[in-house]
């Protein structure tokens, strides 16, 4: 039999834990046996939240800074030193949506989007690493969305945002390397009141482009948030080994997400390299038939090198 997963005596960090994904983080991990820092801004639900923890025999406390700020990502992290004496795992999950075609964004929009998800993943993690770093291990989730990977329509500061917080976690992953720090991204889809605080325009004829109605009807029965926090408690867990990789837990279905390099077109020599040769090579350089995932650039490099010594040899 598996062994259980648990969290006895580690301190873990949930931000945007006021209600959806976040709050079903919350729960799993102090039902797993972690003592949880619930933090939202919206402080009822963030009480709400801790008195549900505490009933059910769990240890949380509350935090109502904002991950927006500097000061706000440091009181966070010094909540869990104050009330539990250290902190082992954290999960960057608060955000919300400032929803609009691109022509329509204004800077306020993009400003909002990049500051709760992408600045905030610095604000919070910073703090948080520094006492990672000095225990020689930690655990650092960060939600990204496959709205920032794969892209949809009417949220293009939401994307850009995501998709740096992809970048966020390779880098750091690389960084934690030497130092038992494992960070990973989490591309979650669950029922929440994300989208109705702030509507994607025209979401249901889009959708209806590519999703049946009767599909949807599927669908919408897998959106539990707790579908999702599985996944996020078992990325922050000490049985999770890997870091600087993606996951999407999708309706149930659980997926690694990943970039990758085409096998691509090796020019013989860099002198006949003209536009004109690489159009003629273009479908090889698109052909994804081959390719590799690099784990970090050393990776995509030292194929290239490897590939020019074996041209070499032969
Ligand atoms: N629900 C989905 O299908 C989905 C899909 C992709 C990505 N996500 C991401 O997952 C995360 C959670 O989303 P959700 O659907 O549970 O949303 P939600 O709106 O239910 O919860 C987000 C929480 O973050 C809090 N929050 C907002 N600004 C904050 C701040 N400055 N500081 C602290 N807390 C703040 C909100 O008060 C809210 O309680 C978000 O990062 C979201 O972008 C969600």
């Amino acid at each position: 039999m598996t062994a259980p997963i648990r969290f006895d005596g580690e301190v873990a960090v949930v931000t945007g834990a006021g209600r959806g994904i976040g709050r079903a983080e919350a729960v799993l991990l102090a039902e797993r046996g972690a003592n949880v820092v619930v933090n939202d801004v919206a402080r009822e639900r963030v009480d709400e939240v801790v008195a549900e923890i505490r009933a059910s025999g769990g240890r949380a406390v509350p935090s109502y800074d904002s991950v927006s700020t500097v000061d706000g990502g440091h009181a966070i992290v010094q909540t869990a030193l104050d009330s539990f004496g250290g902190l082992e795992a954290l999960i960057n999950n608060a955000g919300f949506l400032r929803c609009g075609y691109f022509e329509d964004l204004t800077l306020a929009q993009i400003d909002e989007v990049l500051d709760v998800h992408l600045r905030a993943a610095f604000h919070v993690t910073q703090p948080a690493w520094r006492v990672m770093k000095s225990n020689g291990y930690g655990r650092v989730l960060m939600t990204s969305s496959s709205s920032g990977m794969f892209s949809h329509h009417g949220l293009a500061n939401y994307a850009a945002a995501k998709a740096g917080v992809y970048g966020l976690t390779k880098a750091l992953a690389y960084e934690g390397l030497d130092h038992g720090i494992a960070v990973n991204a989490l591309l979650p889809f669950a029922d929440s009141a994300i989208g109705v605080d702030n509507p994607i325009p025209d979401w249901t004829a889009h959708r209806q482009r590519y999703i049946a109605d009767d599909e949807q009807a599927l669908l919408a029965t897998r959106r539990d948030p707790m579908l999702t926090a599985v996944l996020s408690a078992y990325l922050v867990s000490r049985a999770c080994t890997v870091s600087g990789e993606a996951f999407s837990a999708c309706h149930g279905r659980y997926a690694r997400v990943f970039v990758a390099a085409t096998e691509g077109w090796l020019a013989d020599g860099t002198g006949n390299v003209t536009i004109e040769t690489l159009g003629a090579h273009f479908d090889q350089v698109r052909d994804t038939t081959r390719h590799s995932v690099p784990r970090f650039v050393f990776d995509e490099i030292a194929d290239v090198a490897r590939r020019l010594v074996e041209k070499q040899t032969v």
